[in-house]
């Protein structure tokens, strides 16, 4: 069977990743000599790209890169994860998006994007993207809205379906420009952002599903929720996927695996549920490794992780 085609366009960053016992008080200087610090892909876009990768989908990613020492080792390194790299862009003027990320002990941690060359691609920049013929279109927030809004109409006079990863989120984004949808799915602070609701109950992920049922023309709403799981809502009903038992090691790109994992299974099996609880579970094995992309899996891992879990499930009910 041919690989499902999914195009994405989305933001690259080089990750700069400081992990820490605790974050610094405003005017303290921490010295960590022992945990150290690296440099890794990231940048929400290619984070999702190398899971459909990894995952086994056809993935073209296209991007707009420095022209630099970090896009051309960024370009480098989604080439040998075996994406398709030929629509992605250099702008000479503008270096290549950059994060500063610091983790903590638990996992946490805290993020600050330059987000450089993402944020010169234009409308225009997305009409050769789409010769590629793809399957699904797959975007996120961290390239300009407008640029959205345009790839988002061509998907949808392409017909194909369009997956949205609503962050980052700001309330400057007019949502209704967004044409139809298959998932618009944002995460606690986003779903904030856009709602004015915190989803911290059960009630509350529901009014805010709601609310943003009523903002976008989407057929799932999906609120990722942390360690709590995600919040599925289909226009009638909702569903609550927990959280995977594992030891947290780094949440980074949690929420981008979890999207782009939940895309994947969908577009493959036709099952909303399934692709949650299956997104559970790369989100779940991603979080228990360090860094962005690095901390991808594949499907074969995610498939083996699933079948453990299935069979202590069985041992567990044996033994009642
Ligand atoms: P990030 O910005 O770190 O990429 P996010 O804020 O967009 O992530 P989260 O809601 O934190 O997204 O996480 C996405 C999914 O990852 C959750 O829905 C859940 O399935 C899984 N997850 C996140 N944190 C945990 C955790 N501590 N334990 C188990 N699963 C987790
Ligand atoms: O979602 C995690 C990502 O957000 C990081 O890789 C960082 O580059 C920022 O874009």
């Amino acid at each position: 069977m041919l690989k499902k085609r999914i195009l994405v366009i989305s933001s690259a960053n080089i990750d700069f990743v400081q992990r820490m016992r605790r974050v610094p008080y405003s005017g303290e200087t921490v010295v960590e000599p022992g945990i150290g610090y690296s440099y890794v892909p990231g940048g929400k876009g290619a984070n999702s790209a190398i899971t459909f990768a990894r995952l086994g989908a056809d993935c073209v990613f296209a991007c707009k890169l420095g022209k630099d020492s970090n896009g051309k080792r960024l370009a480098a390194m989604y080439a040998k994860e075996g994406i398709d790299t030929r629509y992605i862009l250099e702008d000479p003027e503008v270096p290549t998006g950059l994060a500063s990320i610091l983790v903590e002990e638990n996992g946490k941690n805290r993020i600050i994007v330059y987000p450089g060359a993402n944020m010169t691609i234009t409308p225009e920049d997305v009409e050769e993207p789409f010769i590629c013929c793809p399957d699904a279109l797959y975007m996120q927030l961290e390239v300009p809205f407008d640029t959205v809004v345009e790839a988002v109409r061509r998907a949808n006079d392409a017909g194909i379906p369009v997956f949205i990863d609503a962050g980052p989120a700001s309330v400057d984004y007019d949502l209704k420009r967004l044409g139809r949808l298959e998932v618009f799915s944002p995460n606690e602070s986003e779903t904030r952002v856009y709602t004015g609701i915190a989803p911290t109950t059960e009630e509350n992920c529901l009014r805010a599903a709601i609310k943003l049922s009523s903002m976008v023309d989407a057929k799932y709403i999906v609120l990722k929720l942390g360690d709590r799981g995600a919040f599925l809502y289909d226009g009638r009903e909702y569903y609550i996927v927990p959280a995977e038992e594992v030891p947290v090691v780094d949440t980074t790109a949690a929420g981008d695996v979890f999207t782009a994992a939940l895309t994947y299974w969908y577009l493959e099996k036709g099952n909303i549920l399934s692709a949650m609880d299956f997104a559970g579970c790369a989100a779940g094995i991603s979080i228990s490794r360090p860094g962005a992309s690095p901390s991808v899996p594949t499907l074969a891992e995610v498939m083996a992780y699933a079948k453990e879990r299935r069979e202590k499930k069985e041992a567990e009910k044996a033994g009642e």
